[in-house]
């Protein structure tokens, strides 16, 4: 059975540091399928991937409806299985783990017919590639959680600064999102970059919100050095506080 795990949160809260530290330490013990579900696409820099802009779902399928209309693509071809083969080869492959990126979403009105064959798409490439986990990296507007372009969901790790209007966001996300899914198994909450210990406003916030807390994750000393020199998140020490946690975490939720 593939696990799904999916981030989300307010924008800069740390969603996709996260996910990458996580698609890293899965994927010593499965086959990870990294979904860039972010349209502005950067998991593969946390992760020190190379991508370009061809490589994303939103191109493929721009490129695929311009060639249906230009009459380019045979009347012969099989829709799904054009979609399909394109994904397939826009895949970023690298040691224990796979990387998708959705790109940009789809322009105005909603094409539930094409979400489908995206669903369809994903699901196909989970069987045929037999991955132990999914790795969703979500944009702080949820696009492809409301959509349901992507799978059921497992555990969901909503992501919060510690702030109380982080965490009163991370608290109206839950209700948005039981409301739109109930496919979603576990539900938590991850406060992130703390630095001492979490106030008594900030603890009666977090237990407003009715999620079970998974992690605190502290600031990370040696975060802005990587950042400053454009080197991946995944290049941080093992033994570094920000790794540990994350490895805490996938022990305490026996991912
Ligand atoms: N524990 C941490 N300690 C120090 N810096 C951190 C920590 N977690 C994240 N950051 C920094 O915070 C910034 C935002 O992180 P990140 O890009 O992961 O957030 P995000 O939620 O994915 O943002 P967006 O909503 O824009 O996608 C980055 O510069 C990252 O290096
Ligand atoms: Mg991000």
């Amino acid at each position: 059975m593939t696990k799904t795990i999916a981030m989300a949160g307010k924008g800069g809260v740390g969603k996709t540091t996260v996910a990458a530290l996580l698609i890293k330490i899965l994927s010593r013990k499965g086959l990870v399928l990294a979904l860039d579900a972010d349209p502005s696409t950067n998991l593969n820099q946390a992760l020190g991937l190379a991508l370009d802009d061809s490589q994303t779902v939103g191109t493929i399928r721009e490129k695929m409806s311009d060639d249906v209309s230009k009459g380019r693509l045979s009347p012969t071809i099989v829709k799904q299985e054009y979609l399909f083969g394109k994904i397939v080869e826009s895949l970023a492959e690298s040691k224990g783990f796979d990387l998708l990126a959705m790109g940009r979403p789809e322009g105005p009105g909603c094409y539930c017919a094409s979400n489908r064959f995206l669903r369809d798409s994903l699901d196909k490439l989970v069987e045929d590639h037999k991955y132990s986990y999914i790795v969703m990296d979500c944009e702080a507007g949820l696009e492809h959680i409301s959509r349901q372009t992507t799978r059921d969901i497992d555990v969901l790790l909503i992501i919060s600064d510690p702030t109380i209007r982080g965490i009163t966001a991370a608290g109206r996300m839950k209700k948005l999102i039981e409301e739109l899914r109930s496919n979603v198994g576990r539900a938590g909450l991850i406060i992130n970059r703390v630095r001492g210990k979490l106030t008594p406003e900030l603890k009666k916030a977090i237990e407003d919100t009715g999620l079970e807390t998974f992690a605190l994750i502290p600031e990370e000393p040696g975060m802005s050095e990587l950042e400053m020199a454009g080197k991946p998140v995944t290049d941080l020490p093992q033994q570094s506080p920000l790794q540990l946690k994350v490895k805490e975490i996938v022990e305490n939720l026996s991912l």
